[in-house]
């Protein structure tokens, strides 16, 4: 069986290994989004040492999709100098480069987006402070549209893939959970219905990068919360997502966010999830959640249980976690 070490294909590209930063966003960017010097020194001391894939944080496609005044953003041409910068640095460093787009519905404030947060329906995310309103219908072609314009501006800034953010309660994630989709329009009421607004963004990419660039979706697998969304839904929507378009589940969960307090302390949290999605269709996927130990990560490879790790705070902590890892698992390959 392949280890942490053995390189792996997907779409074309090759991993050099199965070690993957996942998308971390560190707040670094000016109110208008763009890439500074800090955000291409922060990745590229991360970038190289064994790390195959850096994916760079949520990058939001509308204004109104802004979570935070100090968010990357990809919704505007203007933007793609900066974000070419950023690309070409990290694959000059020795990584394969990925960019996550997102939109991030309600959970903001009037303060950072200039109007009141919108999402599927009038329900507060637990722990957010400002209830939305719900989206209206004749809106949501537009949203399809700002993430297909974000994926073309990745690839024309150099990006080898991307990435749709579909977890830790932003849109899509409130679209796809029964927590947070009320509607009762063709967008909700029923699992596929909830489901719509994911596919038709994963439709639109694929129509706007063609049929040979990478796609991942970073899928929400268990919302964590009673009345939500958990593994079996998210084992439904895999297959639908995979024949639209996607090649890469980057597996997750979490409503209120990726580290739900309940699991930290626990190694790799969300393994077992992954499992779960790649029995359905064995589409690749990636997982992340309390991987920090080498022995570990190699281990749940060569027991198939995911095709690669990703190592996130580890990775913020120890830049050169993955050449350590080497080290320690000895670089066995396959
Ligand atoms: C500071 C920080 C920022 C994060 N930002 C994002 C993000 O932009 N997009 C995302 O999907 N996940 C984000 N995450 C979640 C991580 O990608 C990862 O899933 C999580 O940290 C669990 O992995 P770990 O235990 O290896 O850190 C963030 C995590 C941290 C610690």
């Amino acid at each position: 069986m392949p280890g942490l070490f053995s390189p792996l294909t997907v779409k074309g590209l090759t991993f050099a290994s199965r070690i993957v930063m996942p998308p971390m966003a560190n707040n670094m960017a000016p109110p208008d989004g763009s890439v500074t010097d800090r955000h291409i020194e922060h990745y590229t001391a991360r970038a190289g040492h064994d790390v195959a894939l850096i994916m760079v944080e949520h990058s939001y496609v509308r204004r109104d999709g802004r979570a935070g005044e100090r968010q990357l953003g990809i919704y505007d041409d203007a933007l793609v100098p900066g974000l070419r910068r950023l690309a070409t640095a990290i694959k000059a460093a020795g990584s394969l480069v990925g960019i996550q787009i997102t939109h991030c519905g309600s959970r903001t404030t009037e303060a950072v987006i200039g109007r009141r947060p919108r999402g599927p329906s009038d329900v507060i995310v637990p722990g957010d402070k400002e209830a939305p309103d719900p989206f209206p219908a004749e809106e949501l072609p537009d949203i399809v549209r700002a993430f297909g314009a974000a994926a073309v501006r990745a690839v024309e800034a150099g990006f080898d893939l991307v990435q749709i953010h579909g977890a830790h309660g932003y849109l899509l994630n409130q679209f796809m959970s029964p927590y947070t989709n009320h509607r009762d329009d063709e967008y909700g009421g029923s699992p596929a219905n909830r489901l719509r607004l994911p596919l038709e963004v994963v439709d639109e990419l694929r129509r706007r990068v063609g049929p040979d660039y990478c796609l991942s979706y970073r899928l929400g697998s268990d919302d964590m919360l009673e009345g939500g969304l958990h593994l079996a839904n998210a084992q439904c929507a895999t297959p639908h997502l995979v024949a639209k378009g996607i090649d890469l589940i980057d597996v997750s969960g979490g409503l209120l966010g990726s580290r739900p307090p309940h699991l930290q302390g626990q190694v790799g949290y969300f393994v077992p999830l992954a499992e779960g999605i790649k029995a359905i269709t064995g589409v690749p996927v990636c997982v992340a959640g309390g991987i920090t130990n080498p022995e570990y990560a190699d281990k749940i490879i060569r027991e198939g249980r995911t095709d690669l790790v990703a190592v996130g705070r580890a990775l913020l902590a120890d830049q050169a976690w993955a050449r350590r890892a080497r080290e320690a698992v000895g670089g066995r390959p396959g």
